[in-house]
């Protein structure tokens, strides 16, 4: 069964579906998978790492007839990749050569709310806007992607989107796989639904909604491509890109892979294992030992998460994403050490404040999102503890700007491995209580807000997003818009 389905749902609203699908042995795989290109930075005042990225409509050539309209950042279709060390100062200057009002938001990075790309920093088409500011985290993978609010899914759903690593000293001394495009490989996994001119279909703005569930899967831009592995070891970047669907990736023989860092780094150690799922905005960085002149499939297998998907059907899908084909004789000069970063360690540390977060029916505790409506204030330098639920039957996360959080605690009890990295995205299953710890940066501006939210874009368009500010010692929540004037 091909092309997406309208499903009409009772109690659900309407929404779109993929029909229930098996593309198991039905790829060509005759692509080569394309790497998006690394961003060249100019040098800026102060020894600024420039990069520029220009908004801009295009056509890409997804599959066979028409080229489909698509949005990109210095092309036609995604964006490249940009790279930067912690300790740098990075300024990028994002020109919008849209027809509209759009946003590009810095997902997972740890900077000044002015500078975060959210609904408040909307860029006007033919503007160029700049924010400036130092890398100070961890070596991650993080990416961007539009926050206009009420057009994220439709801004980030037609291509805005790109990898933003960071890079830092204790992670180069690892020896892990490092060379881009050869052995340590970024895959941005998206779904999308063609109409039967190879347009986009677009998700439809409906409250309730799960915006749109595409049944062909595109990676890196393109579909059903292959990879050509020349090292034994290879390092996969992968990020859930797309607006909803969820990803539970496994190889083709069921192989065992190790996870090796999470939204926020390194892991501790590594985990093995033979699944890994992802949720819309998480990533997972894990490496994979391939054999001289094997060929497997990297797949999306029927999700262990079921619960947390409700009553929706149609997410047991089996995907064949990308083909690994192994040349005759692999290089091995890198290795996966036992030992990889610190773990989190925000348990113990004194707890300043609890609050409690419900997500259910478009809102977060009762209330939609408003633009004015700074919903609280917290310390700079602090931890605090979110405990976090999703309270209906869809299927919701929930992703924290400014912070890399520790999941404490799962129903009281302790996280899965894959939880137990930093994160700023986390599945909410069902009736689930989770615990996140997370200490506020120095970052402060009473009137500038970071988002809270849920990362399927339909819901965060709906109103399944808040509002805090960073306020500093003595300072009090302030307006959004208001000049912050320090004392
Ligand atoms: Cu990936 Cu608030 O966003
Ligand atoms: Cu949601």
């Amino acid at each position: 069964i091909g092309g997406a389905a309208a499903l009409g749902g009772g109690g659900f609203g309407a929404y779109w579906l993929a029909a229930k699908r098996d593309t198991v042995g039905k790829i060509a795989f005759d692509r080569a998978l394309p790497i998006p290109a690394l961003a060249t930075p100019g040098t800026g005042a102060a020894g600024a790492k420039v990069f520029t990225l220009g908004l801009q409509p295009g056509e890409t050539r997804f599959k066979d007839g028409p080229a489909t309209r698509t949005w990109g950042v210095n092309g036609t279709y995604l964006g490249p990749t940009i790279r930067a060390r912690r300790g740098d100062l990075v300024e990028c200057a994002v020109r919008n050569g849209l027809d509209r009002e759009t946003s590009l938001h810095w997902h997972g990075m740890r900077l000044p709310a002015a500078m975060d790309g959210g609904p408040h920093q909307t860029v006007r088409p033919g503007e160029t806007w700049a924010p400036k500011w130092t890398v100070d985290q961890p070596a991650a993978t993080l990416w961007y992607h539009p926050h206009v609010h009420g057009a994220t899914g439709d801004h980030t759903y037609r291509g805005l989107t790109g990898l933003f690593i960071v890079d830092d000293d204790a992670t180069d001394a690892l020896n892990l796989p490092s060379r881009y495009g050869v052995d340590d490989i970024p895959l941005i996994v998206q779904d999308r639904a063609f109409d039967g001119a190879n347009q986009f279909e677009q998700p439809v703005p409906l409250g309730g909604s799960l915006g749109v569930i595409g049944d062909e899967i595109v990676i890196n831009g393109a579909i059903g491509p292959y990879f050509d592995v020349t090292t034994r070891l290879v390092r996969l970047r992968l990020l859930n890109g797309s607006n909803a669907r969820m990803y539970n990736f496994g190889f083709s023989d069921d192989r065992r892979f190790a996870l090796v860092a999470t939204d926020g780094g390194l892991l501790a150690t590594p985990w093995e294992t033979d699944r890994l799922s992802l949720s819309p905005g998480e990533r997972a960085e894990v490496v994979v030992a391939f054999t001289a002149g094997e060929r497997v499939e990297l797949r999306s297998y029927p999700s262990a998460n079921g619960g947390a998907l409700g009553r929706l059907d149609g997410f047991d899908d089996r995907f064949d994403l990308c083909q690994f084909r192994a040349a005759g004789a692999l290089s091995d000069d890198t290795e996966l050490p036992a030992v990889l970063g610190a773990a989190p360690d925000l348990a113990g540390q004194p707890v300043a404040r609890e609050r409690t977060f419900a997500l259910a029916s478009d809102r977060i505790n009762g209330q939609a999102m408003a633009m004015d409506r700074i919903d609280f204030g917290v310390r700079e330098g602090t931890v605090e503890v979110w405990e976090v639920t999703n309270d209906n039957g869809f299927l919701h996360n929930f992703h924290v700007h400014d912070v890399q959080f520790q999941v404490l605690a799962v129903d009281g009890g302790p996280p899965e491995p894959p939880l137990r990295g930093w994160k700023d995205t986390v599945l909410l299953v069902q009736g689930k209580r989770y615990r996140l710890a997370m200490r506020f940066s120095g970052h402060t501006d009473p009137n500038t807000p970071y988002m809270y939210h849920c990362h399927l874009l339909q819901h965060e368009d709906d109103g399944m997003m808040g509002q805090f500010v960073v306020l500093g010692e003595g300072e009090e929540v302030g307006a959004v818009g208001r000049k912050h004037h320090h004392s």
